[in-house]
């Protein structure tokens, strides 16, 4: 390969996992950001060894990128392992690569820095600024009711991602990436610099400096994450108005490192953090207003009260000492806790007979009307199901019905494909309305808003009880009070459970099968039981 052994002899081999792949539009600048990462690295007097690992690329990965969340996860820790690496700096930023490296390097538990892909730029069509997701599923629904031509629609694909990097509205990228910061991953900062910026390339070149140093202090994800540094994650997603997605992705990397999240802890933290990030889907502003006004440490100085600045992050400060002085410089974008866009509540979690294990609703991206509300059933057996009927004028629906969507879970779907925010049937659309009740046991997407009730558990193809609903049910959700009912008796609910068929294995053979073995449901982070917090796996064997 052309080195000498002065080159590599002594030094700290640091492994860079590189999502990079034509097929994923939000890594395309990473071909390029890898080699600013060796430079800081050779800089700093390390070695640094490129390592191609698999990309989960939202727009293209069929079923869904979350089927293989975990697959990324393994491949990180068994590359980590395998070859002779001291260190990691992961490359990721398309929703799942972030929760996907940090679980693979938390259970290999080397020094590593994430290096966040950093948000695109905003949109813009006709002089209006257009954001990833959210404004897709808005002028769809305008589409569809007619008010906009299929040329608009066009236009709008053209100019909607205009540069590289992730979706700049507060989606689940996003927030993944915000989280990792929080939780001491990246350096100070890093999460919110847009892709483009030249700071982006001073970013990755100063991790690829960070992470050597790392190495020679043994600084390890073990000594960064805890549960006061997931306390605070948790605390500043839900002050970002982050995604939905966060719940299980976080509770999943929890467990990873030994630590217990589970939906009360979100439920308990939600009752008291405020929504400070104007940002769409729940605000106005997109991920470049947000670095211009001051940046996630601005947002966390902000929200100071509510953390715990003592835990220690990857440069070896605390977090207090990484936000301290951060100023907000426009205060409609980063809000303070007296001018919040919501007090409290972002997320809530519901329980009753419908969802025992629990369901998610965010109630900010609901219209207020809908937070209590009793309504008939229209119940959609699968996607193709609804697909197929959503909009055919004898269905049997309108503004005060519940759509229903199952077998859209972990294993149903499978991968629990963000499908949550169901369609507004055509004709109800063409009334005005352009919100309603939605319950499944899908995700929905961090860029989506709405009444949708997601990660229903246990999910409707193992039995849980979403799968007994029938056409004309009534059910109640009261997010006041936390509850999701199907108002059905005890004893035909019963009638129906012993009637229920199991649905046939889906899978014979390979990944899916494994997958269908292990998977485990939402409220417990869909990671795989085996690769759970347990003993060590010991380092090969060099022979
Ligand atoms: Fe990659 Fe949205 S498509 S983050």
């Amino acid at each position: 390969m052309g080195f000498d052994r002065s080159d590599y002899g002594g030094k700290p081999v640091i492994a860079i996992i590189n999502t990079w792949s034509d097929i994923n539009p939000c890594h395309t600048h990473f071909k390029q950001r890898v080699e600013d990462v060796k430079r800081g690295v050779w800089a700093a007097g390390g070695f640094p060894v490129e390592l191609p690992a698999m990309t989960l690329s939202e727009p293209f990965q069929k079923p869904t990128t979350m089927l293989y969340r975990n697959l990324l996860a393994m491949e990180t820790e068994e590359l980590l392992r395998s070859y002779p690496a001291d260190g990691a700096v992961l490359m990721g930023g398309c929703d799942k690569t972030t929760p996907a490296l940090i679980m693979g390097a938390t259970s290999m538990n080397l020094p590593a820095l994430f290096v966040p892909a950093g948000p695109m730029l905003r949109g813009n069509w006709g002089g209006a600024a257009l954001g990833s997701g959210s404004d897709v599923w808005k002028y769809w629904a305008e589409l569809r009711a007619g008010t906009i031509t299929e040329q608009d629609w066009q236009d709008i694909e053209q100019c909607i991602a205009r540069s590289p990097g992730h979706c700049m509205t507060m989606g689940t990228a996003s927030t993944m990436t915000s989280a990792a910061e929080v939780l001491g991953l990246t350096l100070p900062g890093a999460a919110s610099i847009p892709a483009a910026d030249s700071r982006h390339a001073l970013m990755a070149a100063a991790t690829g400096k960070r992470i050597v140093a790392m190495v020679w202090e043994d600084l390890k994800p073990s000594a960064l994450l805890t549960d006061a540094s997931f306390r605070n994650a948790v605390t500043a997603v839900l002050a970002i108005g982050g995604s939905t997605n966060a719940i299980i992705h976080l509770i999943a990397m929890a467990r990873r490192a030994g630590i217990r999240l589970g939906l009360d802890d979100f439920e308990s933290l939600a009752r008291r953090t405020p929504l400070l990030a104007n940002l769409r889907p729940a605000g106005t502003y997109l991920m470049e207003d947000f670095y211009y006004a001051g940046g996630l440490r601005a947002l966390l100085n902000n929200l100071r009260d509510l953390l715990d600045p003592g835990t220690l992050t990857a440069n070896g400060r605390t977090l207090g000492e990484n936000i301290t002085g951060a100023r907000v410089l426009n205060d409609d974008v980063i809000r303070g806790m007296e001018t919040a866009l919501v007090g409290s509540d972002t997320l809530a979690v519901l329980r009753g007979n419908l969802a025992p294990d629990g369901a998610v609703i965010k109630p900010p991206a609901a219209e207020p009307r809908l937070h209590r509300h009793t309504g008939r059933a229209v119940v959609f057996a699968d996607y193709n199901d609804m697909a197929a009927r959503i909009d055919d004028p004898g269905l049997p629906v309108d503004q005060t019905s519940v759509l229903v969507l199952k077998n859209a879970g972990p294993l149903g779907a499978p991968g629990m494909p963000e499908w949550g925010q169901l369609p507004i049937p055509k004709k109800v659309l063409e009334k005005g309305v352009r919100d309603m009740v939605r319950i499944s046991d899908a995700r929905m997407s961090g860029t989506s808003y709405g009444a949708c009730v997601l990660h229903v558990a246990p999910e409707a193809y193992i039995g849980g009880p979403l799968a007994f609903v029938q056409d004309g049910d009534l059910i109640e959700l009261d997010v006041p009070a936390r509850r999701l009912m199907l108002q059905v008796g005890d004893e035909e609910l019963a009638r129906r459970r012993a009637a229920w068929q199991p649905p046939p294995p889906r899978y014979a053979r390979g990944y899916g099968a494994l997958y269908v073995r292990h998977i485990t449901q939402a409220n417990e982070g869909c990671d795989f039981d085996f690769l759970e917090a347990g003993g060590p796996t010991p380092e090969p064997e060099i022979h």
